[in-house]
């Protein structure tokens, strides 16, 4: 293993938010990074509807299953990578976001959502605009089926790598919803250039 590798690891395992997921039972640290974000707009609530996308290893669908009763039909989860835990009563579509349509994700007993949340991460390269409009297009496409799949007053929560895009894309989010905040969370790395778009009070545009 390179050094620079060695050392990352190292982190990673003596990261205090790593610790404290290994000893909560979480799937991952980014658990906090949606904790922090629902403390402070509190969106999610006993019962509501919640489709994840980009939900490996599965820590949001943990943290959303305690939060919102986890009763059937409830949450909904996608990603290209299947999980390796079991989260009851949750449906895991294995596949990819940007092959997908609003009707994969509804069904006769979901039939919209209340939240939809975006954790999704592009393969970096490491070269920042290319990995900033990748991650653009991620984002695009989990607003897309956010506004073809939200309930009305329903919320969006996106990650989103700071970039050239994103004041077009802000704007095109302000034309759905009521109030829009940018967080980036205390569990999120000093280095990470990502940022969640909080955005609530789904409508249709005007
Ligand atoms: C940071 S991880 C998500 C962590 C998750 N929120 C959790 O707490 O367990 C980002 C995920 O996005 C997924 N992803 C990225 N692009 C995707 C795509 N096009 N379709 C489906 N999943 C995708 C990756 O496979 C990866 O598992």
């Amino acid at each position: 293993m390179a050094v620079k590798a060695r050392l990352f690891d190292r982190q990673q395992r003596h990261d205090r938010f790593h610790q404290d997921a290994k000893k909560e039972g979480y799937a991952a640290r980014s658990v906090y990074k949606l904790q922090e974000i629902d403390k402070k707009y509190r969106f999610i609530y006993r019962g509501a509807r919640i489709l994840d996308l980009g939900c490996y290893p599965g820590s949001w669908l943990q943290y959303c299953a305690k939060k919102n009763g986890n009763k059937p039909h409830t949450l909904v989860g996608v990603d290209r990578i299947d999980l390796a835990i079991t989260i009851p009563h949750a449906r895991i579509i294995v596949g990819d976001v940007m092959q997908l349509k609003a009707a994969d994700l509804v069904s006769s007993e979901t039939p919209a959502f209340d939240i939809v949340l975006s954790d999704m991460a592009p393969d970096t390269t490491g070269i920042r605009h290319v990995d900033q409009s990748r991650s653009e297009l991620l984002f695009e496409q989990a607003l897309q089926l956010a506004t073809q799949t939200l309930a009305p007053q329903g919320c969006f929560v996106g990650k989103l790598f700071q970039g050239g895009g994103m004041n077009s894309l802000i704007a095109h989010v302000k034309s759905h919803f009521n109030s829009i905040n940018i967080i980036k969370p205390k569990s999120s790395r000093t280095k990470s250039i990502e940022q969640y778009i909080v955005a609530q009070g789904f409508h249709q545009s005007p």
